[in-house]
């Protein structure tokens, strides 16, 4: 089968793989339909991800059919239309029992990181039952990538960590799929503020089209000056820091009012400032996570019943075989108007 391998920093290769194979008896074969690139392999391309060694099938978010299941997988059998999850989790371990999905002592961000990925014709999942949703009837199957990763994550780390409330302000940095995911997950809980922060004027207008009561380009280093002018001088209640970065995460850090919450979804590779001499008497609280993917139900019924749009995130379309020129194509959003790229397998 052919699939996208990570040849270590900087390299990549489309290449012919042997097909994944039952390995336990809770696993299943999923054959891809519909793929797509998240920011975290981009991220992975700059070496800022020690855990995933060259040699490895990216990708983590997808749509498709089971091939196979395993013997123990009693929910889904072949011909199964299902969403993947980009956590895996065996449903039993203490983590799961807690609902940190993400902290499975089996499974977590394993898929295109610790074992091969969905960036391909066929991925194996582990934990099956537990690891993958089934698509409901007629569902907008391209649509539904956005449910494997970006919708979950921007929610959780960042609108759920947040503390996102009726009637207060937020400052989102990064308007890149996973900082507009927060944007739109934020208004289930009606805010009366949401300022977008970006360095590209292109995504900052798709941000107002989705909700954004107003958006800054921070390229002149003014950013923290713009948002403290709009509020008053009190800055936002929740900060999301949706790049991964040091620069905004810091400015995090200048925004957030008292009383607020920085809510960090940004993969970080490099040490962050902690300003803490400004930021002790600020009574405020720094939320890290790695997504769980428990609100994937919710999100799922939310999607089918046209509260939210997850197609909106979508600008290009690729084959599989053309995958270099997706992840080319992602990479130079600024330049190409990219949010997400869809891969049909
Ligand atoms: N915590 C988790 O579980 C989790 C899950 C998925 C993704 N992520 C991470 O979320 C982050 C965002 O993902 P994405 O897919 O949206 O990535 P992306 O690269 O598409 O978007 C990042 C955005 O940040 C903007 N940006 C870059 N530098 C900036 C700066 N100095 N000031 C303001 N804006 C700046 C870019 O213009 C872009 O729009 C990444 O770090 C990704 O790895 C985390
Ligand atoms: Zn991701
Ligand atoms: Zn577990």
């Amino acid at each position: 089968m052919k699939a996208l391998v990570y040849r270590g920093p900087g390299r990549k290769a489309i290449e012919d793989r042997p097909m994944p194979r039952i390995e336990l008896a809770t696993d299943a074969i999923v054959k891809i339909s519909k793929t797509t690139i998240c920011g975290t392999d981009l991220h992975i391309l700059k070496g800022d991800v020690a855990s995933c060694a060259p040699g490895r099938i990216l990708g983590h978010e997808g749509v498709g059919a089971i091939t196979e299941a395993g013997q123990s997988v009693t929910s889904f059998r072949a011909g199964d239309r299902v969403l993947i999850s980009c956590i895996s989790s065996c449903g039993k371990c203490e983590y799961c029992r807690r609902g940190m999905y993400s902290h499975c002592a089996t499974g977590g961000w394993i898929l295109g990181n610790t074992i091969d990925g969905t960036q391909a014709q066929y991925v194996r999942i582990p934990h099956a039952d537990t690891s993958l949703y089934k698509l409901p009837p007629g569902a907008d199957e391209e649509a539904l990538v956005m449910l494997s990763d970006i919708l979950p994550t921007g929610f959780e780390c960042g609108v759920l960590n947040g503390k996102v409330q009726p009637g207060c302000t937020v400052a989102i940095v990064g308007a890149g799929p996973v900082g507009l995911a927060a944007l739109l997950t934020a208004q289930f809980y009606a805010p009366a503020r949401i300022i977008m922060i970006d360095l590209d004027d292109n995504r900052l207008a798709i941000a107002r089209q989705l909700g954004a009561t107003e958006t800054v380009n921070s390229s002149d280093g003014k950013a923290a000056a713009a948002v403290m002018k709009m509020t008053g001088g009190q800055g936002a209640d929740t900060a999301i820091e949706a790049v991964g970065i040091p620069a905004t995460f810091e400015l995090c850090e200048e925004i957030v009012a008292p009383g607020g919450t920085i809510a960090n979804i940004g993969v970080h590779g490099a040490q962050v400032p902690l300003h803490l001499e400004r930021l002790w008497d600020r009574n405020i609280t720094i939320t890290t996570r790695l997504v769980d993917t428990v609100s994937t139900p919710m999100l799922l019924k939310t999607a089918q019943a046209g509260k939210i749009n997850p197609r909106l995130l979508i600008t290009h379309r690729f084959k599989l075989d053309a995958i270099l020129e997706a992840y080319d194509t992602f990479a130079r959003a600024a330049d190409t108007k990219a949010l997400k790229v869809i891969i049909e397998a």
